[in-house]
This record gives structure tokens, sequence and C-alpha cells, in this order.
């Protein structure tokens, strides 16, 4: 008996997943349907005759499909027709991120409830087999850390401005020319996307649930050539970092952001390059794991896609045991860390600069580590850089809070926390 598969959204993804399961008709897979709203100017030659085209969704839904793969992303209609098809029998796929980040928790209860399937290994990461790399090849791992590089745009734009000296704004526009980056690239630029994945993995391997708006980001867009220039210096990499850290002393705690930072420079995450994603999970017992390869495009995510297909058709539909450990609610959600921190500061050189800042990080407690300044900046606009050695980012904040107002600033000053591990 072979899985009867219907596609709903014939975009990028979705027709790589027709190529892909219609190459080779062996398997146990078998493509029945595939729906887009406009079918016709969808339809594509070569795939087989059996299978049934439509532009109405209703018909994948009542036919006799096992498994229902939903790829037209968004949160609506690709909620409504996620429950319909699990409450009409089908097993369901998806690639959604949006979705199964809002309501992923809702809908893995239905699917357990109605005993069918919902899969979402494409979701984050897009080829690369982390979410049941963590899910079932770490289940018998305590995991408290999940870390990686969660958007290829971001890692594009910013491996490519590390090695051209190019700005944000002129590699931006060469991603948008290859591909990579959307119009309105905000979503990836700013950290929403990869927050959006760092909420499914932290479900996923630290068993918390915790909605995407407890989760700070902060654009790269604050990141500029010159940082690269010092980063290098202090032999580190800038990149879109997303940590997610459960602390379990007095209460659950979970510290998780999408954000700029500086790692080492020959540390495995600086090693993603362009469009590339990695995942490190961080256990008890078995230390750390490293996922990575290329988290996003057609033919990759629809990998992710089939396999999760391959997963359903071995259990024959029957939903997985309940992982060890139920999802529990934070008791506290917060974005700061106690690490190093980078702080890059352009001011109207005067006397007195460095002895201002450090007497205000002395009052909290802060230690410099390092201050470096490259030659040839004006006057007028003077670059430089101060490390810190390891503090709490909650009383750095204090104190750049108290740092700002001074009026010798051109620019406000830009707080990168450097992760080390
Ligand atoms: N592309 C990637 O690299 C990637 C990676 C990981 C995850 N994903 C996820 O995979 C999903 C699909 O992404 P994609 O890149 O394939 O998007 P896409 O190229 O925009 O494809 C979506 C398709 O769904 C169709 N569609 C939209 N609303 C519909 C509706 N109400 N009824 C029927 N069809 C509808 C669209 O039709 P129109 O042509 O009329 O717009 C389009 O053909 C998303 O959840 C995305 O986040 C994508």
């Amino acid at each position: 008996m072979k899985l009867k598969i219907g596609i709903i959204g014939f975009g990028t993804v979705g027709r790589s997943v027709a190529k892909i399961l219609c190459r080779d008709d062996s398997g146990p897979l078998l493509l029945t349907h595939i729906c887009n709203r406009n079918m016709e100017r969808k339809k594509i030659e070569g795939l087989p005759a059996h299978i049934h085209w439509t532009s109405d969704v209703n018909e994948v839904l009542a036919s006799d499909v096992d498994v229902v793969l939903e790829l037209i992303g968004g949160l609506e209609p690709a909620g409504d027709l996620v429950r319909r098809a699990l409450r009409g029998g089908k097993s369901v796929v998806t690639a959604n991120k949006l979705l199964i980040s809002e309501h992923g928790p809702e809908l893995a209860d239905l699917a357990r409830k109605v005993g069918r399937r919902l899969e979402f290994g494409a979701s984050v990461a897009g080829g690369i087999p982390a979410i049941i790399g963590i899910q079932e090849g770490l289940a018998g791992d305590r995991l408290y850390r999940i870390a990686g590089i969660l958007n290829g745009t971001s890692n594009f734009i910013l491996t490519k401005m590390e090695a051209t000296g190019a700005t944000l704004e002129a590699t931006l526009k060469e991603a948008q020319e290859r591909g990579y980056a959307e119009a309105d690239p905000s979503a990836d630029i700013d950290g929403i996307d990869a927050r959006a994945k760092l909420v499914i993995l932290a479900q996923a391997g630290l068993r918390l649930r915790v909605r995407s708006e407890q989760i700070p980001c902060r654009s790269i867009s604050l990141v500029e050539a010159v940082d690269f220039m010092y980063a290098r210096e202090l032999k580190c990499a800038i990149r879109q970092i997303s940590v997610a850290q459960k602390d379990t002393v007095n209460g659950v705690r979970l510290r998780a952001a999408v954000q700029p930072a500086l790692v080492p420079a020959d540390s495995l995450i600086a090693h993603a390059q362009g469009n590339q994603n990695i995942v490190m999970a961080t256990g008890e017992f078995a230390g750390r794991m490293i996922f990575a390869g290329y988290g996003a495009g057609g033919d990759p995510t629809a990998v992710a896609v089939i396999s999760d297909l391959y997963a359903i058709a071995r259990s024959a539909g029957a939903p997985p045991e309940a992982l060890p450990g139920a999802a529990e609610v934070p008791d506290s959600v917060t974005g700061d860390f106690t690490v190093p921190h980078y702080l890059r500061f352009v001011v109207r050189d005067r006397p007195g600069i460095v002895a201002a800042l450090a007497t205000i990080l002395a009052k909290y407690d802060i230690s410099i580590d390092a201050l470096l300044q490259k030659p040839g900046f004006p006057h007028s606009a003077l670059s430089f850089v101060m490390t810190l050695e390891a503090c709490d980012s909650a009383e750095l904040n204090r104190a750049l809070a108290e740092i700002a107002p001074l009026d010798f600033h051109v620019e406000p000053p830009l707080c990168l926390p450097v992760f080390v591990d």
C-alpha cells in the first residue's frame, strides 16, 4: 500500500517536492493531487498523468489522500487547512515556520487527539535534519542550549560584507538580485524569521513553550563595515546568532535572543558561509551536536518534506509516542546573557572620553578587557572599540543608558555580545 500524497501550494517548495517524488515511483509514496489557486497558470509538463490538478483545496481534503502537504505558507488560510485536514483523518506535513511557531503545540495536540501525524521538519533550517535530529536522535539527552545561524539571507549578507568590505545596502541589493532576499527583507534582517525558528527549536529541543514576542530580536542593519575590521582584529566574525538556553536554578528560565554577535573566527558557527545554516544543540550527556548545510531553497527544503513523508510511511500514520518531558511554559524569559561584549563608539575626539566611559562602566562593576583604535579616522568622527569582560547584558544596558546622552557621540554606540562557545 502506498501513502497517497496531496500537495497544496505549488510554489518553490511544492514544485521541488513534486519533482523529487515523481522521479522514482518504486517507493512507498505516491503523489496523487496538486492544488494551487489559479492552477491553470501553475501546471507544468512531465509529471505522471494520474495526478489530479485542482484550484480547490476542498477537493484535496475530500479525497482519499493519506497526507496533505501544506506548502502555501502564512498563518491563514494555512492554519484552517491544517486543522481541517487533521480533523478529516489525514496526516499533515508542513514547512510553515510561522504557523508552527504560533500554533505548533495546539496543532500537535489536535494531531494526537485525532490519531494522525503532524510533521514540520522543513520549517527550521530547510534541508538540514535539525528537528528530527533533535526531537528523535537526541531524545535520550536533556538538551539545555540550542544556538545557531537560522537565517540564510542574513548569513549571506554578513559573510559577504566580511569578505568584501561592502555596505549592508550594497550587499542586500546583490542578495535580492540573486534571489536570496525578498523585496521586503525586514523579516530576515531584523531577526523575525530566525526567531520563529528558534521558538520551534525551543519547543522541540528544550521542551519549552514560548511565544515569539517574548524573544528579543536585534537587526543586523546595526552592523557597519568598520565592525568587521575590528572583529577581524579580535579574531572574530560577526553573524546573526540565535540562542535559546534553559536554566533550571530557581525555577525554569529561558534566555533567548536573535541578534548580531561576535563569534570566534575559527569556531564552527563562523564557518557557515553564504546562505548556509547551522544548528548546535548541547545536552547534559552527549555534549554538543552540530547540524549544518543548506537551510533554504526549493530542493533542500523538499528533502526535509519528503523525509517527513517517509517517517509517516514507516509509522503507517500512527502518532509518535509522547516524547519524554512534556513541553512546559518557562517561569521567565529573558534576552540577557552573561558574556563578554563588544562596544563600538563613533565620537568627536577630545580628551577624557575613555575616562568618562570607564567611570560609568566601573559604577556597574563592568571591567574593560581591551581598547582598539584603527588609525585614519577623522577627529570629527573617530571610531574605536572597547571589549568588556563577561558581564550581564541587563547591567550593561543600564550603563549604556547613562553613556548614551554624553555629548561626544556622533552616532549611538553599538553593543554586541560575544558568544565564545
Ligand atoms: N522557499 C524556501 O526556501 C523555504 C524554506 C523553508 C521553508 N519554506 C516554507 O515553505 C512554504 C512554501 O514556501 P515557498 O517558498 O514554496 O512559497 P511560494 O513559492 O510563495 O509558494 C506558495 C504557493 O502557494 C500558493 N498559494 C498561496 N495561497 C494559496 C491558497 N490559499 N490556496 C492555494 N494555493 C495558495 C501560491 O500561489 P500563487 O502563485 O498564486 O501565489 C504559491 O504557488 C512556506 O511556509 C515557507 O515558509 C520555504
